[in-house]
């Protein structure tokens, strides 16, 4: 799939159907956020791939209840390590750089499974502890998104966007 084309057929989905998810996409998916640029290029990332269900319903839990992820047949945590970013640049690697990376991959990923005809979704409403404690996360790791992957069993329409002159500003803001 184009790119571009990609970027704007690319909907948030949170229906799934029964089907499983092939273990050589999900490979695929998975470096797709491998490739995502990070700063310094130190890949702060690590992505818990989940399966089980029981642990899927926990995470659920831990995540305002929200249904799209016990739905879903895998979901991938996006998980990110503050400390490889601070080695480099200090409390900017570990409070933000870090986090901006994360966030890159999530989107490569959600771009990739959509290529691949996947449905995901970036869920970022959970209680961050409740996740760590689930996943059995080292200290000090934040987790910075849930992605839920199936194949889709709806076709979302795409919500209304801000328009381009209301958000771009030429040269300076005024
Ligand atoms: C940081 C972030 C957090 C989000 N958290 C949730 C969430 O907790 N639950 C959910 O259903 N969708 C969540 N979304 C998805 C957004 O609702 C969705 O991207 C937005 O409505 C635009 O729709 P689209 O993805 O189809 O373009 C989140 C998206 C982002 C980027």
């Amino acid at each position: 799939m184009d790119c571009l084309q990609a970027i704007a057929s690319r909907r948030s989905v949170r229906k799934f159907g029964p089907q499983a998810v092939d273990e050589a996409d999900l490979v695929r998916i998975l470096q797709a956020g491998c490739l995502a640029p990070s700063a310094g290029n130190r890949q702060p990332w690590y992505f818990i791939v989940v399966r089980d269900a029981q642990v899927r319903r926990q995470l659920q839990a831990a995540a305002l209840e929200q249904e799209v992820i016990g739905a879903a047949p895998v979901v991938v945590a996006v998980c990110a390590d503050p400390e490889l970013s601070a080695a480099r640049y200090g409390e900017r690697g570990r409070s933000l750089y870090c986090l901006l990376d994360c966030a890159n991959a999530t989107e490569n990923m959600l771009l990739a499974a959509h290529a691949l005809g996947y449905g995901a979704c970036w869920v970022g409403a959970f209680q961050e502890r409740a996740v760590a404690a689930v996943l059995a996360l080292p200290q000090g790791f934040r987790v910075v998104a849930l992605v839920p992957l199936g194949r889709p069993a709806e076709s979302p329409p795409m919500p209304p966007r801000r328009r381009l002159e209301d958000v771009v500003r030429w040269e300076r803001w005024d």
